[in-house]
């Protein structure tokens, strides 16, 4: 399957996604989202595929939306259309994403990054929320999900002045994971991504729905959540293979059920 901006690689269990817009630096169009939903829907029911990397090129992940599609729209437009809500499909996906950050991560693009579940960032990764600079706000989470990471401080500042941070005020916030040279960006990620595939596929699903919750609940409801699926992890091959892998000592070899 070939796509008009995404190149898509399966290697093992990881599917690679890269954001393939060169000439605007990845910007988000309709046409991205439409295919980054398609691909992930067809990721969501490969039971191959335990985990994705999103990426892009060396000079920007993405550098928001597309700002040339946007120009022309008016409110009723945009309303009507309820314009962009199609990304909370990304932002649903069940299986692990992490985001392999180079270069700019900009308005719509560092909205992207922080829908993956983790980002790791090349020394080059640039961060920002410069709606503000064209009249607008974040409007894909960056309000949201950027105050949720780094506080209200650091939040406040990007979305304010539209300033960018770069990878080591972005670690040092707890917006990116992990920081990494350059050339090693994407071997690192896709390291992490098939650390995390060859996991009990179950286990994994609920670990990355357990921290999701802790945004949403309270901690006493958000305690019920993870120890309800803790128990129903019981329920698994995988348990009894993970557990007597280790009082065996040796790997386990889960089979994700
Ligand atoms: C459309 C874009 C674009 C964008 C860059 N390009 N960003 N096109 N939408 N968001 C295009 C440029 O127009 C240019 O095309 C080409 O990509 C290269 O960009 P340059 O500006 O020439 O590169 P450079 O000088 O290196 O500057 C890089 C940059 C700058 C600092 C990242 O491009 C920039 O400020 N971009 C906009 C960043 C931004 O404001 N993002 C937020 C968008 S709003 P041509 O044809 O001229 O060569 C948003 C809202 C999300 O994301 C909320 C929901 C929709």
């Amino acid at each position: 399957m070939t796509y008009e901006t995404l190149l898509v690689e399966v290697r093992g269990r990881v599917a690679i996604v890269t954001l393939n817009r060169p000439q605007a630096l990845n910007a988000l169009n309709s046409t991205v989202m439409a295919e980054l939903r398609q691909v992930l829907a067809g990721v969501q029911k490969d039971g191959d595929i335990g985990a994705v990397v999103l990426t892009g090129s060396e000079k920007a992940f993405a550098a928001g939306a597309d700002i040339k599609e946007m120009q022309s729209l008016d409110f009723v437009d945009a309303y009507l259309g309820d314009f962009i809500s199609g990304w909370e499909e990304v932002a649903g996906f069940r299986k692990p994403m992490i985001a392999a950050v180079s270069g700019f991560a900009l308005g719509g693009g560092c909205e992207l990054a922080m829908m993956c579940d983790f980002i790791i960032a090349s020394t080059t990764a640039k961060f920002g929320q410069p709606e503000i600079t064209l009249g607008v706000i974040p409007g894909m989470g960056g309000s949201q999900r950027l105050t949720r990471a780094v506080g209200k401080a650091k939040a406040m500042d990007l979305c304010l002045t539209g300033r960018m941070m770069d990878a080591a005020e972005a670690e040092r916030s707890g917006l990116v994971a992990r920081i990494v040279e350059p050339e090693r960006l994407l071997e690192e990620a896709i390291a992490a991504a098939e650390k995390i595939a060859a996991f009990s596929a179950p286990a994994v699903l609920m670990a990355k729905e357990s921290v999701n919750r802790a945004f949403e609940l309270t901690l006493a409801e958000g305690l019920r959540f993870e120890r309800r699926l803790f128990h129903s992890l019981f329920a698994t091959e995988d348990q009894k293979e993970g557990m007597a892998a280790f009082v065996q000592k040796r790997k386990a070899a889960f089979r994700n059920r």
